[in-house]
């Protein structure tokens, strides 16, 4: 079987972050999103990856290269423009051909794996008892997803943010095919939002007869496309960190909990309450890192605090006067105390930026 991450995309809704980087190389825990999706593929066998990539293609390649790390071979597949997941399914068919694959969207967060689905998959394939299969998941708030309906064990149809959800049981971004797909993705029109749809190419699959199989997941799974989701799955991997140090941490500073220290981080005089992860290089000066923190490479924290958060590569902070929490900030982002008078904000901030001050003053 092979596999196809998809990793072009927009990604509107995790701008300006995305105005500079890929959004699938986001870093949890100090590791991009992507890399577990890979990482996933490859512990279900799948070693034989394409990765779908568009206006990021550079940053991707740069990132995975040809997958030897992660004892996988990686080629990549362009798309033109994000015409939607089954537009990417259309454009990597050369690459695929006869073979049965798994597709996973390169921002989707798993707790568990895929090795059960993908042997399920390959087993009722190979008993003529499955075309497709799809992962489902409950959640609380089905009319914002692909919703499936399920009679006597099978799909029998999948809506796109239904009004009425029929069930709680959401489509999910790891879907498994053989090469009916391609019949599908061909007979399709483009949706009201101009993008050639999965739903519907998994819904043209059940009105043609082919058999569409679907699980329920029993672990988490997140979508790691808005910032909020981005903080849950960083949330959720910290818990599951084993404590390590391999930089230098003085004597006035205190590890508590599950900290990991990486390479070259320096910590000195600053308290960090895991779970938390520094990252290579990064220098903690009189600070205090709070739990569900991640700290990229080459950062500077310095006077301040900060928890709950993701702080991407080179960035600094310095001399704040109030905690951080909740935020995702971006590569050599510089945040300090104003340093001239009148006391005032001094912002320089992309489009879409989001900044939250506190109401009252020292
Ligand atoms: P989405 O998150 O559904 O779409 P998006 O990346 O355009 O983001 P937004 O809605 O915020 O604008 O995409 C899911 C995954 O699939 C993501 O990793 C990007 C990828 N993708 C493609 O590779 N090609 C496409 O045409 C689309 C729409 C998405």
């Amino acid at each position: 079987m092979k596999g196809l991450i998809l990793s072009g995309g927009k990604g509107t809704r995790l701008r300006p972050i995305t105005y500079t980087g890929a959004k699938q190389l986001v870093p949890v825990a100090n590791k991009p999103v992507l890399f577990y999706a890979i990482e996933d593929l490859v512990e279900a066998g799948v070693t034989d990856l394409a990765i779908v990539v568009g206006d990021t293609r550079d940053q991707i390649v740069a990132a995975v290269g040809d997958g030897t790390r992660f004892g996988a071979r990686v080629t990549y597949v362009d798309q033109d423009a994000p015409l939607g997941l089954a537009h990417a399914v259309k454009v990597a068919e050369p690459y695929l051909g006869d073979e049965p694959f798994v597709m996973f969207l390169g921002d989707n967060f798993l707790r568990d794996g895929i090795v059960d689905y993908v042997r399920q998959f390959a087993s009722l394939r190979q008993q003529g008892e499955a075309n497709c299969q799809i992962l489902l998941h409950h959640v609380p708030n089905p009319q914002d997803f692909g919703v499936a309906e399920l009679e006597d064990g099978r799909v029998v149809r999948l809506t796109e943010k239904p009004r009425q959800p029929k069930s709680d049981l959401i489509v999910i971004g790891i879907y498994m095919f053989d090469h009916h797909v391609f019949e599908a993705v061909r007979a399709i029109k483009p949706s009201a939002r101009g993008e050639l749809e999965i739903t519907d190419t998994i819904q043209w699959l059940i009105d043609n007869r082919y058999e569409v199989r679907a699980e329920v997941i029993a672990g988490w799974w997140i979508d790691t496309g808005k910032m909020a989701d981005i903080l849950e799955a960083n949330r959720l991997i910290l818990e599951r960190l084993e404590p390590a140090n391999w930089g230098t941490v003085d004597g006035n500073s205190q590890l508590a909990g599950r900290v990991v220290v990486e390479r070259g981080a320096r910590i000195r005089n600053s308290v960090i309450r895991g779970p938390a992860i520094i990252g290579e290089e990064t220098e903690v000066l009189d600070s205090y890192i709070g739990p569900f923190t991640s700290v990229y490479h080459h950062c500077r924290i310095e006077r301040s605090e900060i928890e709950h958060s993701i702080v991407l590569e080179q960035s600094r902070i310095v001399d704040l006067p109030y905690r951080i929490e909740e935020s995702l900030i971006g590569r050599n982002v510089e945040i300090g105390r104003s340093p001239t008078k009148p006391r005032a904000y001094r912002f320089m901030l992309g489009d879409y930026s989001r900044v939250g001050v506190v109401a009252g003053h020292e």
